[in-house]
């Protein structure tokens, strides 16, 4: 008897499988073949990386949508020298009306670096498949950039999605993009699969490289919103940081009184500066709507946009109550 069902469930599986090989044939879709060899970083002169020009001018402008059925858009840019102004100036296309609304501007420090003011802003109710212009920064440093809101949310509502992972900042990173945005099926939307910048891969994180990198996409991101998903390169978690700054590993290695002390001071260094809150810098520079599906953390939360309902999860966060 068993063996029989066995069999069954075989053969059954068998035929699913041959259902699959025959009727599922994708094809090729684009002749790229993967290159073997790792590709460098650009360097921090690359033209990808340019500072706009003009005093304070708003840097780093990206978009993702900040509410849950995308009437909203939280539009987040950097300004270096001091805070400027929180506002963003919107009008859609076909109207001569502007709305403005206010934002929060918060910065952070990574062991000895120091961000910009780092402003987000949310504009709400706004209308579906409508092309809106908005502007940032004050004075002779404004900017204006637009993007264009989803169709309602609903079963047959068209839309395209990109779908962006483990990007980083390397001459291949800057292919990827531009092979995105050249396709001749234009996405209207990324849906960022985790792992941003790659600062991580750096000297003590090296916050800088958290910067250039939103200066390379700002060119896409600006324009059209990227859905966050956080991967383990936005831990940027290193209790011993500073360790590594005052003791060579050959001495860390050493055993007795020297580890003693060793463990002291990694003790006092732990809590006078390292970096124990994960996600510090992901959190800071890139808001999502959480709060608009009852999320209670910004690592985990959902969408919903034309006809799609997007779940974002984070591998990376305790499992526990609400998570
Ligand atoms: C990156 O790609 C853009 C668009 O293809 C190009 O204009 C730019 O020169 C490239 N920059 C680097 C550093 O590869
Ligand atoms: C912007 O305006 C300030 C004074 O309002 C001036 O000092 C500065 O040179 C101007 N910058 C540019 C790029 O025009
Ligand atoms: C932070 O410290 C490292 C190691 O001493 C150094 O190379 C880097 O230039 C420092 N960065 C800043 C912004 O002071």
């Amino acid at each position: 008897m068993f063996s029989k069902w066995v069999f069954c469930g075989f053969v059954y599986f068998l035929l699913g499988f041959l259902n699959l090989v025959e009727f599922c044939s994708g094809g090729i879709t684009s002749s790229y073949v993967r290159n073997d060899d790792l590709s460098l970083d650009m360097p921090l002169d690359s033209d990808v990386f340019r500072v706009p020009p003009g005093y304070n001018a708003p840097q780093q402008v990206h978009i993702t949508q900040g509410d849950h059925e995308g009437r909203g858009v939280i539009i987040s840019w950097i300004t270096p020298d001091e805070p400027g102004s929180n506002t963003v100036v919107y009008w859609a296309e076909d109207s001569k009306l502007k709305g403005s609304a206010n934002g929060v501007v918060l910065t952070y420090k990574y062991f000895n670096y120091t961000s910009g003011y780092i402003h987000h802003c949310k504009i709400k109710n706004l209308k579906f498949d409508t092309k809106y212009y908005y502007e940032v920064g004050i004075g002779n440093t404004t900017r204006q950039f637009w993007f264009i809101t989803p169709p309602k949310v609903g079963p047959d509502a068209p839309y395209t999605f990109g779908l962006i992972g483990d990007l980083g900042q390397t001459h291949d990173s800057n292919r990827t993009l531009t092979h995105y945005e050249s396709n001749p099926v234009k996405g209207q939307t990324v849906l960022f699969v985790g792992d941003l910048s790659y600062a991580d891969d750096y000297p003590f994180h090296d916050n800088t490289r958290w910067d250039t990198w939103s200066r390379f996409i700002e060119r896409n991101a600006a324009h059209q919103p990227w859905i966050w998903t956080a991967g383990n390169h936005e831990l940027d978690f290193d209790p011993e940081i500073v360790l590594s700054l005052c003791l060579p590993y050959s001495i860390k290695k050493r055993v007795d009184l020297i580890s003693v002390i060793s463990v002291l001071i990694i003790t006092v260094v732990t809590l006078l500066q390292g970096e124990t809150k994960p996600f510090k810098p992901y959190t800071s520079r890139f808001f999502v709507p959480f709060r608009a599906s009852e999320s209670t953390s910004p690592l985990w939360y959902s969408i919903k946009r034309a006809s799609a309902y997007v779940i974002i999860l984070s591998s990376y966060s305790a499992y526990g109550k609400n998570s």
